[in-house]
């Protein structure tokens, strides 16, 4: 028999409001995450990577479908049954920046849901930030500072630290690398692999970049349009894509012209390090 899924999502399909009725934004997506295993989402801007990213973590309510966590649905589950599972998946985002209070000290970011979760000693919280803040690669001198005082990979250590506060089973990262520089990007993923092994978390990690869902998911769900186009395993997909698309997306992904930003030092090592370069951060109009 195989083991029940960590998480598992079944037909899911999500829509939004709009003038003339509703937009399917997600139309009948399945996939299975295994305890302690990593799926990838890819597809290009507007395919619905994050609208299905934000109802895992309910930050939206689906329109049908279930989302299993350990078997229980939590698709349509109210709030008050939902909260004692949120600590379960966590969510890390694109932009630690806009995600992170400015006014608040590392200690006090990462010490939050540690109240909320309801660690009521003060003490308690703080040493169990700087644990989490050691965790992460972060010196404890960063405890004490505040956003702006970070560089961008410094506060998506942060944001990764915040998200292993209550002591989750899976971390949906949306484009958690993508507004990094190359390097950068590969230290945090080293990170994210290494919570992986040392602590069995699961991933689901979704991006426009092949080459970060290449780093760390040993699956891969290739989306167009709100659907599923192709999945399987990860090197079988992206080394050899039976659907035109992910080869058209394989394609862009090497194009040079949509190497935007990038600077040629960073291209040239992304390709030694057999990384695909990827495209463009940020297409215009591109929401998370
Ligand atoms: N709140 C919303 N209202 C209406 N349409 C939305 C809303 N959020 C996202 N969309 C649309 O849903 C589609 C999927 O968006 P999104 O999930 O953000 O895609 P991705 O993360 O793959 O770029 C896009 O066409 C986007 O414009
Ligand atoms: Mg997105």
């Amino acid at each position: 028999m195989t083991p029940t899924p960590l998480l598992a999502v079944e037909d899911l399909v999500v829509e939004y409001p709009v003038a003339d009725g509703v937009f399917r934004a997600v139309d009948g997506v399945s996939f299975a995450v295994p305890p302690g295993g990593a799926l990838g989402v890819v597809g290009e801007s507007g395919c619905g990577k994050s609208t299905i990213a934000r109802s895992i973590v309910r930050l939206l309510r689906p329109t049908r479908g279930r989302i299993l966590l350990d078997g229980t649905d939590i698709a349509g589950l109210p709030e008050r049954r939902l909260r004692p599972l949120r600590k379960r998946v966590q969510m890390v985002f694109q932009d630690p920046y806009g995600s992170l209070d400015p006014h608040l000290t590392a200690e006090e970011i990462v010490a939050e849901p540690l109240r909320l979760n309801g660690m009521r000693s003060g003490a308690a919280r703080a040493r169990r930030a700087a644990a989490l803040i050691d965790q992460v690669g972060l010196p404890a001198g960063a405890l004490q500072r505040r956003p702006a005082e970070f560089s961008g990979g410094q506060r998506q250590r942060i944001g990764i630290a915040r998200a292993l506060a209550g002591g989750p089973e899976l971390l949906v990262c949306d484009e958690a690398t993508s507004a990094l520089d190359v390097s950068v990007q590969a230290q945090v993923l080293q990170l994210l692999r290494e919570l992986q092994t040392e602590q069995g978390l699961a991933y689901i990690v979704i991006s426009h970049n092949l080459g970060v869902v290449r780093e760390i998911s040993s699956e891969v769900v290739v989306m167009r349009a709100g659907r599923i186009i192709e999945s399987g395993p990860t090197g079988t997909v992206l080394s050899a894509p039976a659907d035109p698309y992910t080869r058209a997306l394989r394609r862009a992904a090497l194009d040079p012209t949509t190497m935007r930003g990038r600077k040629p030092r960073a291209l040239v090592s992304a390709i030694a390090a057999d990384q695909e370069p990827v495209a463009a951060d940020q297409e215009p109009g591109a929401t998370q």
